[in-house]
């Protein structure tokens, strides 16, 4: 089969969190029609073992190739930094994943102190010790894994005081040992920002890496040739194999999204 413009980016997550890779991703490539996975019934990834997530990420990949998708987006922290290697080995199209931005924070701090929290997936796997051990050894890195923030915000549960609570014990060690960076390593957290602001304060950077994600999508579009110039009706399809709800609210905004049950 001939790939072709028109054909749709696919995208997947855990669940509903890459779906702020999508709204970059939208924001900077309009025109073009997404297909977006959100494998909720299987979240969190974070707790799963590596062969459990890679078996994951090949069902969400053969769902989207079968939807001929031109590029597949990780948009999931867990995912990629598991299985983008075991993707692109055994797939002809491009993948495009993320990872979480310590690169940039350690470029920015300069307490030389950089909190991340992530999933314990995340923090464990190979790829992020690999990335973290290119840092500077004078920046100090504090991990914390955010457990069950991915679970309150696939409840949608975001505006909760279980959630306070979480996000402080989790954020009260690294401000004690001096972070003013806060690297977020996980596709679900940006929807914590307005949260995190308040309770780390201003001397605090948030950074996350969705724009990022957004401009290296564009990138290997247009050096594959496949992007989408024009497009006067593009379709934005997002499928979920649990309730649809949180997914329906958090797309409340983009009224040409088309939202649907399907059990893959
Ligand atoms: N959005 C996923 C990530 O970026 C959440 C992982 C999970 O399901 O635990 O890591």
């Amino acid at each position: 089969m001939t790939i072709k413009t028109q054909h749709a980016i696919g995208i997947f997550d855990s669940g509903i969190g890459g779906t702020s890779i999508w709204k970059e991703i939208h924001a900077l490539l309009p025109n073009e029609n997404t297909i977006y996975l959100a494998d909720s019934i299987n979240a969190p990834y974070g707790e799963k073992t590596k062969s459990e997530i890679i078996e994951l990420c090949i069902k969400n990949t053969e769902f989207l190739l079968k939807k001929n998708c031109k590029i597949i987006v990780v948009a999931c922290n867990t995912a990629t930094t598991n299985a983008i290697g075991y993707l692109r080995k055994n797939y002809t199209v491009p993948f495009i994943g993320i990872e979480p931005a310590i690169k940039p924070a350690s470029l920015t701090t300069q307490s030389n102190c950089i909190g991340i929290l992530a999933t314990k997936g995340t923090l464990n796997s190979d790829l992020f010790e690999k990335t973290s051990s290119k840092i500077g050894s004078n920046i100090e890195i504090v991990e914390q894994v955010g457990e069950g923030l991915v679970e309150l915000i696939e409840e949608g549960k975001i505006d909760s005081k279980k959630m306070d609570i979480l996000l402080k014990k989790y954020t009260d060690p690294m401000l004690k040992k001096g972070i003013d960076c806060l690297v977020l390593g996980c596709t679900h957290y940006p929807y914590l920002i307005p949260k995190l602001k308040k309770i780390v304060g201003n001397t605090v950077k948030i950074i996350d890496s969705g724009e990022a994600v957004a401009r290296q999508t564009k990138a290997i579009l247009e050096k594959n040739h496949l992007i989408q110039i024009e497009n006067n009706n593009p379709n934005y399809q997002f499928f979920s194999n649990k309730n649809t709800t949180v997914l329906k609210n958090i797309l409340a905004d983009y009224k040409k999204a088309s939202v649907k049950y399907l059990d893959f």
